[in-house]
């Protein structure tokens, strides 16, 4: 168990936020199956997914796993984990179940075929010791595997001022709450930090040209996450901000610069556990 204390969780678990992991989870759907299915997430695996959100994650996996194979989602959030379990329940995913805990408190006597998580490393104040105990609940042979971003790299190209002045504000609510923007590059040295010797990488950077409303949408909907955190740290006013009419601002400003949105780079860590 780490000393450190971990960094506030900026993002909340409205109905908003839970909705948005969804959102999210699509924009980032093919990414995310490309890495668990090159990590060989297969047929008959017993999968523990950590910091579940709402349940979208555990659902690529329990689909791979298949009939013979289980996952578990957990999460810290009692509102995340009563929204991923309804959702499984909806969808009918019978291979799937979902636990409410912190990662550090999940029974040590459990033990998976994989490990797996997205976006949720960031938020730890150390990752690499929670790397280190998470490979002791892997079996021999079994598979670490985690997505994480680069927020750093975010940007408009060309220069659109008004999609930089709204990606500014969602930069430095990260750094003012002490999250780390690029801890998806550093991943790779966390896995060889814990012993692993040759992680694998999968990169992927999207490119959103205005005349699509996928990238301003994303990003408007993370800043109606972040917006108490933003103003409690005294970044912007919900006035200034103007959630209601965000996205479509954010849409019309890229198609009139004629630019396209970059936004955070993902990538993809992963190796078998001997
Ligand atoms: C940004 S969300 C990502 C959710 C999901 N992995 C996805 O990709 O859609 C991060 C989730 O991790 C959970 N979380 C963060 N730190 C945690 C911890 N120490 N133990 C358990 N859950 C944690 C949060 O409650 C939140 O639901």
């Amino acid at each position: 168990m780490s000393n450190k204390t971990n960094p506030p969780y900026i993002l909340g678990h409205t109905e908003n936020e839970l909705k948005r992991l969804s959102v999210q989870a699509e924009y980032w759907g093919e990414i995310s199956l490309e890495v668990l299915q090159k990590a060989e997430i297969t047929s008959g695996m017993r999968v523990l997914d950590i910091g579940c959100g709402a349940g979208d994650l555990s659902f690529l996996a329990a689909n791979l796993v298949g009939s013979s194979g289980s996952v578990l989602g957990v999460d810290r959030s009692h509102q995340a984990v009563e929204r991923a379990s309804n959702r499984a329940k909806e969808l009918k995913i019978k291979n799937i179940d979902f636990l409410v805990s912190d990662i550090e408190k999940i029974d040590p006597s459990l033990k998976f075929d994989a490990v797996i998580g997205r976006f949720v490393l960031m938020f730890q104040a150390d990752p690499t010791t929670i790397l280190r105990s998470l490979v002791k609940k892997i079996e021999s042979g079994g598979v670490l595997a985690f997505i994480e971003v680069d927020m750093s790299v975010v940007r408009s190209v060309p220069v659109v001022a008004k999609v930089e002045k709204v990606l500014g504000w969602t930069t430095e609510t990260f750094k003012r709450a002490g999250i780390p923007l690029d801890l998806g590059p550093q991943l790779w040295y966390m896995f060889k930090d814990i012993g692993i010797k040759e992680p694998n990488l999968v990169v992927c950077q999207r490119l959103d040209p205005g005349t699509s409303k996928e990238g301003t949408d994303w990003l408007a909907e993370l800043v109606k996450s972040l917006l108490p955190m933003m103003e409690k740290f005294g970044i912007v006013t919900a006035e200034e901000v103007g959630v209601e009419t965000l996205a479509e601002e954010l849409h019309q400003s890229l198609l009139e610069g004629r630019g396209a949105l970059f936004p955070s780079c993902l990538i993809g860590t992963y190796s078998r556990i001997s």
